[in-house]
C-alpha cells in the first residue's frame, strides 16, 4: 500500500490517506471529451442515451414539484431521505427482486455516496477487501481511500469465480473484511453472476464474517435472458448484504439521487455518516424522481430503454464481428451497458487510445478497471449511449487505429 508523503505537491502537511486517492480513469475521459473539437463517436462514459432520457416527463413533473408554489422543495430534506421520494421508492420496488422496508432504506447523494458509505463504515486502513477483476475502479478507489488492501479476484462468463476466490483468500491466510461486487451485468465486463454463484459467495461471506457490498445499478436494464434474484433478495434480511442503487442508469445520472438497502442496525450510523457529508440529498431533485415514480413513468421508460439498448447491443456485436473477428474477443451481456472487449497481446488499449481519439472514437483502456492493471489488451465499450449506425462508424474507425498501431 502506497501512502503518501507528508508534504504533497502543495507544500501542505498531507494527511496520509491523501496518497491513497487515486482518482478516475473513467471520470476524468468526461473532461478530456468535453475539450476535443473534431466528431468522437463516445464509447468510453457510462450513460444512458440522451435520447433515453425521459425529459418530458421530467420537464412536466418537475412544473408540478418545483413550481413557484413549492418553496418547501428547496429547503433542507430528512438525512435518512424525503419521505415523498422514501414512500414511493417502497412502492415502485415492491414485487421487484429489491422490494425493502422503510427502516432499511437510505436516499444518497447517488450511487457513489452509497459506496462511499459502505467503506467508511467497514474499512479500517489495512483491511482486506475483495474486488472483481476488472472492477468499477470507482469502488475500489473508494476502498483505497480507506486504506484497504485489495485482493483481485477473476471474474469469467457467469460473473466472479468464487471457487478461485475461495482459494485466494486461503492462500492470503486472511479474511476479507468486505467483498464488492457488482452481481449484475457488471460494469466494466457486462457479465452477470450465476444464482449458484450467488448463493455461494453468500455462504463464504457468512464464513468469513464478511460484508458483501452489492452493487447493482444495471439489474433492471435486463433485455434479454431470465430474470434473477438478486444478492438483496437472496440474502433474505442477513445483515451480512449491504445494497447500493442508483437512479444513475435507469433515469439520469445528473439527477445524483440513488439509494443504500442495509440492515437497520446500520441506520442510525448511516445517517451520522451522511450527516457529516452533505446533510441530505438535494431536495429538489428527490421530489423529481419522487413525482417521476409516483406518475408511473419508470416502468414505461425501462421498458423502452431495455429496447433500445437491445437493439444496441446488437449493433455492437455485428460491428465487432465484422472488424475484429479471429482478432478479439467480446462479452455478450444480457442487459445494462458494456460490453468488454479482449485483443491479442500484439494490442495495447493504453497505446491505441490516442490514435483511436484522433480516428474519432472513445473507449477506456482495460487497465483502468484493474488496480493491478491486468488488462494491458482488453477495452470496455458502452453500447448504449450510440445509435446503431454510429455504433458501426465507430467500430470501422476503432478498427483503423488498431491497424495503424500494429502495422
Ligand atoms: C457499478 C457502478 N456502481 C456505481 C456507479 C456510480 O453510480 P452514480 O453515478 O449514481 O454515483 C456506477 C456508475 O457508473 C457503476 O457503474
Amino acid at each position: 500500500m502506497t501512502h503518501a508523503p507528508s508534504h504533497g505537491a502543495s507544500g501542505l502537511p498531507l494527511a496520509s490517506r491523501a496518497g491513497d486517492l487515486v482518482g478516475s480513469v473513467i471520470d476524468s475521459s468526461t473532461s478530456l471529451l468535453a475539450k476535443q473539437t473534431h466528431d468522437i463517436i463516445r464509447f468510453a462514459m457510462g450513460s444512458p442515451a440522451p435520447e433515453a432520457i425521459p425529459t418530458r416527463a421530467l420537464a412536466q413533473v418537475g412544473t408540478e414539484v418545483m413550481g413557484e408554489r413549492s418553496p418547501d422543495a428547496f429547503d433542507y430534506a430528512a438525512t435518512e431521505g424525503d419521505p415523498a421520494l422514501r414512500e414511493a421508492l417502497l412502492a415502485q420496488l415492491e414485487g421487484t427482486t429489491d422490494e425493502t422496508t422503510s427502516e432499511r432504506l437510505t436516499i444518497t447523494s447517488g450511487g457513489m455516496q452509497g459506496l462511499d458509505l459502505a467503506f467508511k463504515l467497514l474499512v479500517d486502513p489495512g483491511d482486506l477487501v475483495v474486488v472483481e477483476s476488472p472492477t468499477y475502479t470507482n469502488g475500489s478507489a473508494t476502498a483505497m481511500s480507506y486504506q484497504a488492501e485489495l485482493l483481485e479476484a477473476p471474474l469469467d462468463e457467469d460473473g466472479l469465480d468464487v471457487d478461485r476466490l475461495e482459494h485466494m483468500v486461503d492462500q492470503a491466510g486472511r479474511r476479507p473484511k468486505a467483498i464488492y461486487t457488482i452481481p449484475t451485468f457488471q460494469n466494466p465486463s457486462g457479465t452477470t453472476m450465476s444464482v449458484e454463484r450467488r448463493r455461494r459467495l453468500l455462504e463464504l461471506a457468512r464464513t468469513w464474517g464478511s460484508v458483501i457490498i452489492d452493487d447493482d445499478p444495471y439489474g433492471m436494464l435486463r433485455f434479454e435472458g431470465n430474470p434473477m434474484p438478486s444478492m438483496h433478495e437472496l440474502a433474505d434480511g442477513d445483515p451480512l448484504v449491504f445494497s447500493v442503487r442508483t437512479f444513475s442508469k435507469i433515469i439520469a445520472p445528473g439527477l445524483r439521487v440513488g439509494w443504500v438497502d442495509a440492515d437497520p442496525g446500520l441506520g442510525q450510523l448511516l445517517i451520522n455518516a451522511k450527516q457529516a457529508m452533505d446533510t441530505c440529498t438535494n431536495l429538489p431533485l428527490q421530489r423529481l424522481v419522487a413525482g417521476f415514480l409516483r406518475g408511473g413513468h419508470l416502468q414505461d421508460h425501462l421498458t423502452e430503454q431495455q429496447g433500445v439498448y437491445r437493439e444496441r447491443k446488437q449493433a455492437m456485436q455485428d460491428a465487432l464481428q465484422e472488424h475484429f473477428a479471429g482478432r478479439a474477443r467480446w462479452t455478450d451481456p444480457e442487459g445494462g451497458f458494456f460490453l468488454w472487449v479482449t485483443f491479442g497481446d500484439e494490442v495495447d488499449t493504453e497505446a491505441l487510445f490516442e490514435p483511436a481519439l484522433a480516428e474519432g472514437v472513445a473507449f477506456i483502456p482495460g487497465n483502468a478497471f484493474s488496480p493491478s492493471k491486468l488488462f494491458p489488451n482488453a477495452l470496455r465499450v458502452c453500447f448504449a449511449s450510440t445509435r446503431p449506425d454510429r455504433i458501426h462508424e465507430g467500430v470501422a474507425r476503432l478498427a483503423r487505429a488498431v491497424e495503424r498501431m500494429t502495422k
